[in-house]
């Protein structure tokens, strides 16, 4: 396919990356935003975002004059082939996702775009939303085209994505969309908008399921005796469970997952379809905090006023700086309730700062200093490799509770550490 001119409405974690990576593949783009700070730094190429290659990509592709940035909406819009949204859908007050940011920018460029123009809406939406877009902009050139970024693998994913879904009425939309893709590998399914939509919602939502059900599991674990290790591996050996989302937490987080689940409870609650599944699957990592925090009042001995607990992870999940919607957030604030007084260490999160009622500190060591209780919270690579004997010295009662499952259970109780694990019975526990 020629070099096409999109414009990128929206530069967060998706919109950059999408940007930053059509450029790659060839196209000529412009990354726009209503933050002049934000555009400013991208201009000088300045990324923030905790994303592997993509500042490398966003300074190559400034060079190489294919991407650029412009604040508000970039004055060629009327020259563009294709318009991405991939602005902010956050959770409104209803749970439904709030289409504020999408109805503004649309607002804004329908006077702008040529009549050929493809309107691609890459933000999550709502089932609907697309065909609503259609009605209100009076043209059929609107096309459904959800992204699967993981935060951590966002160019990764974008470049070597498992499928590329592509939903609309206007069929030579959605093929012309397509073809942007055609420098990566994926398969591309092409459907209506509306399925397009609910693809992203069935999918995240399926993984939050999934990921409660194994949380559960867990739990059913340490009253059986049995471990969930092993009962995750024996569940990947077979193929049609998959192999991924199957290590239990403290619960599941992020930007997406939490508020997908709630969107699409939404969705099927205004269709009047009963979703007990995606309850339960809500409900259940709701109670995980509880959960965590219950083990780490036990493990200072039954009361959790006065007593100092310290931190290990405080981002959403490892490989990220994103503390949006972080479980280990949610344990803090209900450690924080009881009266704990909490440090946090986190190799993505500036020290010597307040997060709400953890203060964070400068290393792990810093954190089992006169800690009464460690919880490891976020699967850090680097918590599993710590100088056990030091944590021990550091820590004058040291309790460990670690509800990743990360650590290595015999270098902790060597080094005299006591450690608390998730789905399976602690040999202190009769
Ligand atoms: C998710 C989807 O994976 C991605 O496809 C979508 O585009 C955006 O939302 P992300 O929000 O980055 O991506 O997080 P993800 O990697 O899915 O993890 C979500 C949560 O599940 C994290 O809190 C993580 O710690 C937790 N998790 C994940 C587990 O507890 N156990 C696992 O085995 C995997």
């Amino acid at each position: 396919m020629a070099a096409q001119r999109i414009a990128v409405i929206g530069t967060g974690y998706v919109g950059l990356t999408t940007a930053a990576c059509f450029a790659r593949l060839g196209h000529n783009v412009v990354g726009a935003d209503v933050d002049e700070a934000k555009v400013a730094a991208l201009s000088r190429a300045e990324v923030s975002l905790h994303e592997p290659a993509l500042a490398e990509i966003v300074a190559e592709e400034l060079r190489s004059g294919r991407l650029r940035f412009a604040h508000g909406l970039p004055g060629t819009l009327s020259e563009v082939d294709f318009v991405f949204l991939a602005v902010p859908t956050p959770t409104g007050n209803d749970g439904a996702a709030d289409l504020t940011a999408v109805s503004t920018v649309l607002a804004q460029l329908r006077e702008q775009i040529s009549p050929r123009c493809v309107v691609v809406v890459k933000s999550t939406v709502p089932v609907g939303t697309v065909d609503r877009i259609v009605a209100s902009l009076g043209r059929t050139t609107v096309v459904a085209n959800p992204e699967f970024l993981r935060e951590g693998h966002a160019v990764e994913d974008f470049l070597h994505p498992q499928r590329v879904v592509v939903g609309s009425a206007d069929k030579h939309a959605a093929r012309k969309v397509a073809r942007l893709y055609a420098g990566t590998d994926a398969p591309v399914l092409m459907t209506s908008s509306a399925s397009a939509e609910l693809v992203k919602y069935a999918s995240n939502c399926f993984l939050a399921m999934k990921l409660s059900y194994v949380n559960t599991l867990a739990e059913l674990c340490e009253e059986l005796g049995a471990d969930i290790s092993d009962v995750a591996e024996g569940m990947r050996l077979d193929q049609r469970v998959g192999s991924s989302f199957l290590t239990p937490g403290p619960g599941w987080g992020g930007s997406c997952l939490p508020k997908d689940t709630k969107a699409l409870l939404s969705t099927s609650a205004a269709a009047e379809v009963d979703f007990p599944l995606l309850d339960a699957t809500i409900a259940t990592n709701a109670r995980q905090a509880h959960r965590v925090t219950d083990k780490i009042r036990k493990a200072a001995g039954g009361a959790l006023s006065g007593v100092h607990v310290g931190l290990l992870g405080l981002t959403f999940k490892a490989g990220t700086d994103d503390i949006r919607d972080s479980p280990a957030l949610a344990v803090a604030e209900l450690l924080a309730a009881e009266g704990a007084l909490l440090t946090g260490y986190d190799p993505c999160v500036p020290t010597g700062r307040q997060v709400g009622a953890v203060r964070v500190v400068a290393s792990p060591y810093a954190v089992a200093e006169g800690a009464s209780v460690l919880a490891v919270l976020t699967e850090w690579p680097e918590f599993a490799e710590l100088d056990w004997s030091r944590v021990t010295s550091a820590a004058p009662h040291p309790v460990i509770v670690d509800t990743r499952g990360l650590l290595p259970a015999s270098k902790v109780a060597e080094a005299g550490l006591t450690l608390v694990s998730v789905g399976r019975r602690d040999r202190r526990e009769k």
